[in-house]
């Protein structure tokens, strides 16, 4: 595998670890840089064999020709690529970029949410809205201050930031549902508001803004596949109607989202992830003995 790696694939140029989950890859790959836009997403291979996985597009740039990914480390592939994603080592395959870009249109007062991981994906889209002249309030969270980052990279694009910690470590004490609401008290004239992180999140910023109606737009996770809208694994269910994250999204009306059918149709497959990371981590341990031997 390390012979692939090093052969062909797209280069990792740079590297660095957030927390003990949670990395960030820049990758070398112009075309792509040009290509992208706010909310959308890449299918990544590590090697040949490896899962396909869609990760979101945190940052793009064009000048220096690169995409960055910030991924947490939840199963066997995304933890087979913290171990080997170093700089200068190649992802086999980036395929993108996929799904319908952020409709940025031209809102006066936007709040944009992050939750945890749904940080990374929420930029490109904050700093679309401000590069439009919109009014732009940035709503962070996390679990407690040591699992922080980018604070410093959305000031720079926010007119004002409301860091939120479960713990109250570090900013106000919270989830990020209540920093909408205080912002919504400070703002009442705020046009929308866009959420990125858990389901659960984002269901509880969506029942935040639906008794005034300001509209909400989240980012869905479903399983995916293809990325294409063929096989049908993205579906998701929106107000009676059918449609698939990749193609049709990954951005949708909060207000409209069933939230309770994509939780559970992304714990479908825990058995055989639950396997797949075992079969993973005892083969690594083997081959570390193996290596010491
Ligand atoms: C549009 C989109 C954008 C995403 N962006 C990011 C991102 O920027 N950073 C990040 O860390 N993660 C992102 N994810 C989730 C990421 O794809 C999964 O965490 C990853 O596929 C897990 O693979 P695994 O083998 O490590 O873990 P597994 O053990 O296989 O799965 C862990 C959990 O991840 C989810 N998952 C598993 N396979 C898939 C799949 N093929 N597609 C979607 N979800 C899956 C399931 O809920 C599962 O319970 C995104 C998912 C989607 C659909
Ligand atoms: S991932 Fe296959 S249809 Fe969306």
């Amino acid at each position: 595998m390390n012979d692939v790696l090093e052969e062909y694939g797209f280069e990792i140029v740079r590297r660095q670890d957030f927390s003990d989950v949670t990395y960030l890859l820049e990758i070398r790959h112009p075309l792509m840089a040009k290509a992208a836009r706010a909310g959308q997403f890449v299918i990544v291979m590590l090697h040949e064999e490896g899962e396909r996985i869609p990760l979101t597009l945190a940052d793009f740039d064009r000048a220096r020709g690169t995409v960055t990914l910030v991924v947490q480390a939840v199963g066997k592939t995304t933890r087979e690529m913290q171990q080997t994603c170093r700089a200068g080592a190649r992802l086999h395959a980036l395929v993108g970029p996929l799904g319908t870009p952020t409709h940025i249109g031209t809102v006066k007062k936007v709040a944009c949410v992050g939750g945890g991981l749904g940080v990374a994906p929420i930029f490109p889209q904050l700093r679309a809205f401000k590069e439009k002249g919109a009014y732009v309030i940035g709503i962070l969270g996390f679990r407690n201050r040591a699992l922080i980052f980018w604070e410093e990279k959305f000031r720079a694009f926010c007119d004002e930031v409301i860091l939120c910690t479960d713990d109250g470590s570090a900013g106000m004490k919270g989830f990020v549902s209540d920093g909408i609401r205080s912002a919504l008290a400070a703002h009442p004239d705020i046009d929308e508001v866009v959420a990125i992180g858990p389901p659960i999140m984002m269901k509880a910023c969506a029942e935040v803004t639906r008794p005034s109606g300001i509209k909400t737009t989240v980012s869905l996770n479903p399983i995916m596949v293809d990325g294409t809208g063929m096989c049908g694994g993205c579906r998701v269910k929106l107000g009676g109607a059918v449609k698939f994250a990749c193609v049709d999204g990954p951005d949708f009306d909060g207000h409209l989202v069933d939230f309770d059918d994509l939780m559970r149709r992304l714990k479908r497959y825990s058995e055989e992830e639950k396997r797949a990371l075992e079969h993973w981590s005892e083969n690594c341990r083997m081959t570390s003995l193996g290596g010491r031997a």
